[in-house]
């Protein structure tokens, strides 16, 4: 192993991205973004029109090549050699995403493509059942968290509109809906592990929680 792996779990815009990548920078690691691979598996599914029948579905899975080169500070997916663009982070692939992710099949192939690019460690890898389910022997495992309020504010902020009342509203609603698909699947679902350290970040800023994930990695070997 070159480095530990640092797991970092919670609801949707909790802050995990942001924060996992730049723990790895800090720590001169990757970011692997598990969130990515079910986004891309959405996309590609509803671009090419076989989401909706979950025959061809399987089909389909079975078929796309999935590769994840480690390029500094992070992971470069790629879906049968394309590399998926800005449509990633639309709001309609995160909530396709999120039913794409409940089925066996989807996780089972994200499992896979998630351990071998974990294999040599030196990951800060964020997701909902990273520690739990991913990388259960990883030697940091964080829990964030955040009021929905919050995180609506922050998606509104990331998307660069006015948090008017209304879009804080539609936004507050569609991660009110994903969180309790994703809490409630049978199959990986969201979850603290027993040992993950849970932050509340809802008072606090980027720095202050990179600097406390930074600090527990150090003393755990990173
Ligand atoms: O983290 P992100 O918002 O990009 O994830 C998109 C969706 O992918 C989530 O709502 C969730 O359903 C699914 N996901 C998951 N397990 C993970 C990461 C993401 O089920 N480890």
């Amino acid at each position: 192993m070159n480095g530990i792996i640092v797991a970092i779990d919670g609801p949707a815009a909790s802050g995990k991205s942001t924060t996992a990548r730049r723990v790895a920078q800090r720590l001169d690691y990757c970011h692997l973004n598990s969130g990515l691979l079910y986004r891309t598996i959405a996309w590609l599914g509803l671009r090419d029109d076989w989401i909706h029948d979950s025959d061809r579905f399987a089909y389909e899975l079975e078929r796309i090549r999935i590769t994840m080169e480690r390029r500094s500070p992070g992971f470069i997916v790629r879906a049968n050699g394309e590399i998926p663009g800005d449509e990633l982070t639309a709001p309609q692939t995160a909530i396709r995403a999120s039913h794409v992710a409940a089925r066996l099949d989807v996780r089972e192939r994200v499992l896979e493509v998630l351990r071998a690019a974990g294999l040599n460690g030196g990951i800060a890898c964020d997701g909902r059942d990273i520690g739990t389910v991913v990388f259960p022997d990883a030697a940091l495992k964080i829990f964030l968290v955040a009021s929905v309020e919050e995180r609506a504010r922050r998606r509104v902020a990331d998307h660069g509109v006015e948090p008017d009342r209304e879009r804080l509203e539609l936004e507050i609603s569609r991660l009110r809906e994903r969180d309790a698909r994703d809490s409630a699947r049978d199959l990986a679902p969201l979850l603290r592990a027993p040992e993950a350290i849970e932050i509340d970040t809802t008072r606090l800023t980027p720095d202050e929680v990179v600097d406390e994930i930074v600090g527990l990695a150090v003393e755990r070997g990173a």
